[in-house]
């Protein structure tokens, strides 16, 4: 199967019973940052993720029989309520993929989906969300259709379809680092998909990512409008060479256990994304004062103990902290004792690096 099959089919007769599918698939946080993006959700540039282990979304797609055909409508609930807002967003998704699946309009569909973290706690909830529903729409095409796929091609399918949803849910269809974008460094890479990055040292696969919660709130510039604003941006053309160079090089240190590459490259890259946000036309700052203290803190503590400790940074104010398993007694005592001294309720998530999605159901 090529990229270009991914047009679908019509049910031939019409369904007599309901079938349900379940998927729970994990957030992922990029270590080189998609930013800006043009046609139908291509990036502009190549970005690698790590795909985590805790946060996680789980949804259950039903199909159930309809009597006419007609437009997509969502029966959509979200942590057991249902959700206009977010019905509406897969509502429009799922009406922009009926050429991959054209039995939408022939099914009445609910899909029913909860995150074990909060939705608005700046993790990348839409990366986890999408990942999950496009699991589940292959697995019920696959049921529906009697369309058999092997495990690599029913992955290349769900990331291709992920990525139309959100551009950063296309990695976390695959367990560890992942990278989605065309690379020079990496023959195989795809704007279309994301491809595991399959070199990697076991000493990355003990890293840690705790998530220090800076600010719960709702982003004020959603990150599809960050993405619009990279169009025209002065250093565009800038970012694009830069992300080539540090996804080779980040691939290089991945697959030679080259923890010191690594930190100056993913600390690199949170700072250019909100560098290019600030440096856009009408530009913005998600960054507060504490993720800056935060920030500073790292490098200092980095400098004085010889910790092999990092941040990144999402579309938000709210600090990645990175480290390896073997140093997680010091790593703790530090956020207790000094990185989350200002938030009185010690507001973390701890996540690692995880396996990819499952399928529950
Ligand atoms: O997938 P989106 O459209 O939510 O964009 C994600 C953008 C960043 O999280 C900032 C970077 C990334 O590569 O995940």
């Amino acid at each position: 199967m090529t990229l270009s099959d991914y047009s679908g089919f019509k049910l031939t007769s019409a369904l007599t019973n309901s079938l349900s599918v379940s998927w729970q698939s994990p957030s992922n946080i990029a270590l080189v940052k998609y930013w800006g993006k043009t046609g139908r959700q291509i990036p502009l540039n190549p970005s690698l993720s790590l795909t985590l282990s805790k946060a996680l979304t789980e949804t259950r797609a039903t199909a159930y029989p309809r009597e006419t055909e007609g437009s997509v409508e969502p029966d959509f609930w979200f942590e057991g309520k249902q959700n206009v807002a977010f019905g509406e967003r897969i509502r429009s998704f799922l009406e922009s993929i009926t050429d991959i699946f054209p039995w939408l309009v022939q099914v009445s569909l609910k899909i029913e989906t909860h995150n074990t973290f909060p939705h608005s706690a700046g993790i990348a909830s839409s990366a986890s969300a999408f990942s999950a529903l496009a699991l589940c729409l292959c697995s019920l095409d696959a049921e529906l259709n009697g369309i058999i796929l092997n495990e690599i091609e029913f992955r290349q399918k769900a990331s291709y379809v992920a990525r139309l949803g959100s551009g950063s849910a296309c990695r976390s269809v695959f367990p560890g680092f992942t990278i989605w974008g065309s690379a020079r460094a990496l023959p195989g890479s795809s704007n279309f998909i994301a491809i595991p990055a399959n070199e990697v040292h076991p000493v990355f696969k003990t890293l840690r990512d705790t998530i220090l919660i800076v600010n719960e709130k709702e982003k004020p510039v959603t990150s599809s409008e960050g993405h619009n604003r990279m169009t025209g941006h002065p250093y565009a053309e800038a970012r694009i060479k830069q992300a080539g160079k540090n996804i080779a090089e980040l691939l290089d240190a991945l697959k030679n256990g080259d923890k010191q590459t690594f930190i100056r490259i993913v600390e690199n890259e949170a700072f250019t994304l909100h560098a290019l946000m600030m440096t856009s036309d009408d530009g913005f700052m998600l960054m507060n004062p504490e993720t800056v203290r935060i920030i500073n803190r790292i490098q200092e503590i980095r400098k004085e103990t010889g910790l092999d400790i990092c941040f990144t940074l999402d579309a938000g104010p709210n600090v990645h902290l990175l480290y390896f398993e073997d140093q997680i007694e010091q790593v703790n005592k530090l956020i207790i004792e000094d990185l989350l001294k200002n938030n009185k309720q010690n507001l973390r998530i701890d996540d690692l690096y995880g396996n990819g999605p499952l399928k529950i159901g």
